[in-house]
């Protein structure tokens, strides 16, 4: 697939899932919620790259109390629609973050292996405490017991683009969330 053709390009988008209006409303209501629950608090956003990136950027402009930011990333997908068994830090935080409360924005928690892994190395760290924010939720396709204490869309099992989240690196800069359509044989 050579995406840098415009048509498999476009081909690969089959509809529009959750728009940018709809996107742009639940963030201002989350951020609505993490101001009021964390006000006077040490607040410390960590995204968990490179899905992430589009909502903790409009997510922090949604909140209005002071906070830092810190980004993760982690391995755990390749070029198709499947997790890997396996899960791997290869960007960490540079903060101490037992002096935060922290709250982990993630784009989509869809087997949950890899933010488990996220949140269990961040909760040895002692945070003030740790909450896990995610955009999406794909439950049916869980495999370990997480569950996010914030959830913006609970979705079905389809494989979505958009906003962030890619299909082999492509689509992350659509303003809005898609399903992905494979290619047709
Ligand atoms: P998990 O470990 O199975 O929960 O999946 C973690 C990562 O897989 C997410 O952070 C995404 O980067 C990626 N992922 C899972 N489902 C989708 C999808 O529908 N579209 C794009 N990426 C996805
Ligand atoms: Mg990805």
């Amino acid at each position: 697939m050579n995406f840098l053709q415009e048509e498999a390009y476009q081909n690969g988008i089959d509809r529009v899932l959750i728009s940018e209006q709809e996107i742009k409303e639940a963030i201002r209501k989350a951020g609505a919620q993490i101001d009021a629950e964390y006000q006077g608090k040490p607040l410390l956003l960590v995204s968990i790259l490179k899905g992430a990136f589009i909502f903790l950027a409009d997510l922090a402009r949604a909140v209005s109390i002071p906070c830092e930011i810190g980004f993760m990333q982690a391995q755990s997908y390749f070029e198709n629609t499947e997790s890997s068994g396996t899960v791997e830090i290869i960007l960490d935080l540079t903060q101490d973050i037992s002096n935060y409360h922290v709250i982990i924005v993630e784009d989509i928690i869809d087997t949950g292996r890899t933010l488990s892994l996220v949140a269990e190395q961040l909760r040895a760290r002692n945070p003030l405490s740790l909450k896990i924010l995610t955009l999406l939720d794909k439950p049916e396709r869980r495999e370990v017991n997480l569950k996010a204490d914030i959830s913006l869309f609970t979705i079905r099992d389809e494989f979505v683009i958009g906003y962030g989240l890619d299909f082999a690196e492509y689509y992350r800069n659509l303003p809005y969330i898609g399903v992905y359509q494979p290619e047709k044989k």
